[in-house]
């Protein structure tokens, strides 16, 4: 019999390594499997699904906007978008908002942004960090260093350059008058779960503020209140000039948004930039739906629950010496970090009605919707507890 599986080889390019299971539905924290199975969901859509499935309140927004319009075109005003930007301005201290559909295409917005500014400015460098993820454009490949997204995709754009991440004296070093912008993520999610060093942070600050370039910060994973704040640069002194948002922002549908201070608000002007879905409006009702619930609760909730789900991590790096050699992350952003390449674990987790996800091979990074209750942590700490409990090193 033909499975999903082979009609997926068979007409869809190979580019994911898919999990080996099929998804009928989702029910709040859960995913549910094609024979009934239910899989406690640690992996949220890459920090798509920060409401889990089936939030009532996005459920409305969407069918409201759809029954109204699904699309126009951004040469009309549209409702939607003006108030999740109203409302994003509000929650963040920024001004402005552009609105694209993804995460990659608001960093390619930055970096042209940032070209733009800078070209009377007599500025030209763009500095990024190792081991950081900014997305699969041109733009975004030219500000990341690891060789599994770019090789073979050279030459990359001009006037990028990498540093070791959270390292001062790099940083002191290479920023001066050329520099236009450093891009940087305040917890560096597919890098590892690996947060920014608050002296670090600070003395981009003064470096920024000494030679005037742009700190963009790409909360394309961290925003949205998965760290137990809104953006993940409230916990440290950084005072970014852009933000970029995506993934969790449409509550599950296609939506990204660059935010700027006044300062930058003229840089593009009409048609300097542009996409003809960017700020869909079913999108940006979600995205309201979405920042309501945030400020009802949900927030707090990722604050709370995760600083319990680190507390259990940290035990769990107590029982199992051999397996963990650290805990790192803020809220509903957790890693495991292992001594061994974890995808063992992730595989136990899995057969178990658990999901979780590996990057950079030995880190295993939890993205759990930030609605999780402390039954649902126990849950998780448990099936960790196991799988750690079960996995055999090598000698
Ligand atoms: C920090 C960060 N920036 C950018 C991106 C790219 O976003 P998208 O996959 O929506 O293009 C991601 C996606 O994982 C990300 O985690």
């Amino acid at each position: 019999m033909t499975t999903l599986f082979d009609r997926d080889r068979a007409s869809i390019l190979n580019t994911y390594s898919r999990l080996p299971i099929e998804i009928q539905r989702g029910e709040g924290v859960y995913l549910i499997d094609t024979d009934g199975r239910r899989y406690l969901d640690f992996f949220g859509g890459l920090a798509v699904n920060s409401l889990g499935y089936g939030y009532p309140s996005v459920l409305q927004a969407v069918l409201k906007q759809i029954n109204a319009y699904m699309h126009l075109s951004n040469l009309f005003p549209q409702l939607p978008q003006i108030e999740l930007a109203e409302r994003l301005c509000a929650r963040s201290g920024f001004d402005k908002v552009y609105f694209a559909n993804s995460g990659a295409e608001t960093m390619e917005a930055a970096f042209k942004l940032v070209r733009r500014w800078s070209a009377t400015r007599g500025k030209n460098e763009i500095i990024a960090f190792s081991d950081a993820f900014h997305g699969r454009t041109m733009a975004g490949l030219s500000m990341m260093d690891s060789i599994k997204y770019r090789e073979g995709y050279g030459p990359f754009l001009e006037g990028c350059r990498t540093l070791p991440y959270n390292d001062t004296k790099a940083l002191r070093d290479a920023v001066g008058t050329k520099t236009a912008a450093v891009v940087l993520e305040c917890i560096q999610g597919e890098g590892g779960v690996m947060p920014l060093d608050p002296a670090f942070a600070a003395e981009l600050v003064a470096l920024r503020d000494h030679f005037g370039f742009l700190i963009i910060d790409d909360e394309i994973q961290t925003g949205m209140g998965r760290t137990g704040k809104f953006l993940a640069a409230e916990h440290y002194d950084l005072s970014p000039d852009i933000v970029t948002l995506a993934k969790s922002l449409g509550g599950g549908l296609p939506l990204g948004a660059v935010l700027v201070r006044d300062a930058l608000a003229d840089v593009f002007g009409p048609g300097g930039h542009g996409s003809t879905f960017g700020g869909n409006p079913v999108a940006c009702a979600a995205g309201i739906a979405v920042i309501d619930a945030l400020e009802t609760g949900v927030m707090e909730n990722a604050r709370l629950s995760g600083a319990q789900l680190h507390m259990g991590l940290l035990d769990l790096k107590t029982q199992f010496p051999m397996h963990i050699s650290d805990i790192r992350g803020r809220g509903c952003m957790q890693g495991i970090v292992c001594t061994q390449p974890a995808r063992p674990v992730l595989e136990h987790c899995l057969r178990n009605g658990f999901l979780v996800n590996v990057t950079r091979d030995r880190v295993i990074r939890l993205l759990p919707p930030l609605i999780i209750t402390e039954q649902n942590i126990e849950t998780a700490l448990m099936h960790l507890r196991n799988a750690f409990a079960d996995w055999q090193l090598p000698v």
